[in-house]
């Protein structure tokens, strides 16, 4: 508990403590907003679906990373899950206490940073994390303080997941797959993460999350009002402006091996905030099953177009993710090569 970020109170509000200060060559500098992220408006499916879906695979090659507005997704339900996942942080730390585990295998975990006990410098970031789908089969390990928490998160996490399927069959569609190819195994594990950022005292010292890619399929981030979080694209950090009501979503390693790399993860990172609000965020992946295999698909495989990456099962990908072994400096796609 004492490693949560949040349980530190006063002591982080006039200093850095120097176990969260990076070397200088890895800080994050300034990075102005960026006005050419691609926004896109997902009404436009009713009028012109094909342009619609170009405009999807067109971001997912480019940047790996759009905003999508007019999604579909309440406002209130958008806002809502801000509120109460704010206000589970805001809860006094008994209360918490019971969902804190250094276990990576726990379920329903609150936990600090990214791996605390094997990083040389921690990241400015608490987070609350679990499974959502079947909701029948989590929903009563979800907490019941605030009141509100699993009602909001139930219907969240199912209308974010009936997007989520929606985005991918139409990237499905854009890459020629045939239809349904991500509608099995491939979408049948959920789970969603609240990122809570608290103030920083001094912003350029530190990270929120380093860089880092998705290990799952598919990434849709309500990121709320307050800015940080940063996409790469050709070697240069881009900040991504927080649009209000919508979604930022990211292609995943998984995406861009099933697509043969046609699609491209995004790196991306946070910065915290100093003069604004504490920054928190609600996270929804959308992962394969443990033991899917996956591979590039064989309809974009050929002659001129070799598997880039080898066939594997999903959990060898991510078991350094689940035990909290993942090394921040790696290039976790390396073993996957072909
Ligand atoms: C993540 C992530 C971004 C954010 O949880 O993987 O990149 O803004 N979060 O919280
Ligand atoms: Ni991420």
């Amino acid at each position: 508990m004492d490693k949560l970020i949040s349980n530190k109170g006063s002591t982080i509000q006039s200093a850095v403590p120097e176990s969260y200060i990076l070397p200088p060559e890895r800080r994050p500098g300034v990075v102005p907003p960026c006005k050419t992220i691609p926004v896109i408006d997902l009404q436009g499916l009713d009028q012109d679906p094909a342009d619609l879906i170009q405009q999807i695979i067109k971001a997912s090659q480019e940047y790996g990373l759009f905003q999508l507005t007019n999604h579909g997704v309440s406002e209130e339900l958008m806002q809502d899950v801000l509120v109460v996942g704010k206000e589970f942080f805001e809860l006094p730390m008994e209360e918490k206490e019971r969902f804190y585990s250094e276990d990576p295998y726990q379920n329903c975990r609150l936990k600090s940073s990214v791996n605390y006990d094997k990083e040389k410098v921690h990241f400015w970031r608490d987070s609350f994390r679990h499974p959502c789908h079947p909701l029948e089969d989590y929903i009563h390990e979800w907490p019941q303080n605030p009141a509100r928490y699993r009602e909001v998160f139930g219907s969240y996490s199912i209308e974010v997941r009936k997007l989520g399927l929606l985005l991918l069959d139409l990237i499905c569609e854009g890459l020629g797959l045939e239809y349904g190819y991500f509608g099995g195994e491939l979408s049948q594990g959920l789970s969603i993460s609240i990122n809570h950022y608290p103030l920083c005292p001094d912003p350029s010292l530190v990270l929120g999350l380093p860089k880092h890619g998705d290990p799952y399929l598919l990434t849709l981030l309500n990121q709320g009002h307050v800015a940080g979080l940063q996409v790469l694209k050709d070697e240069q950090w881009l900040a991504v402006e927080p649009l209000p009501n919508a979604f930022v979503v990211n292609i995943n390693y998984m995406l861009q091996i099933i697509s043969n790399g046609k699609l491209k993860s995004a790196d991306h990172r946070v910065v915290p905030s100093s003069d604004a609000a504490a920054r928190t965020t609600v996270v929804t992946f959308i992962s394969p099953y443990m033991d899917s295999l996956i591979e590039p698909a064989k309809s974009l495989v050929n002659k001129s177009s070799p598997p880039l990456y080898k066939s594997f099962r999903f959990i060898d990908f991510l078991r350094p993710y689940v035990t909290d072994g993942t090394d921040v400096e790696k290039d976790p796609l390396e073993r996957f090569m072909a």
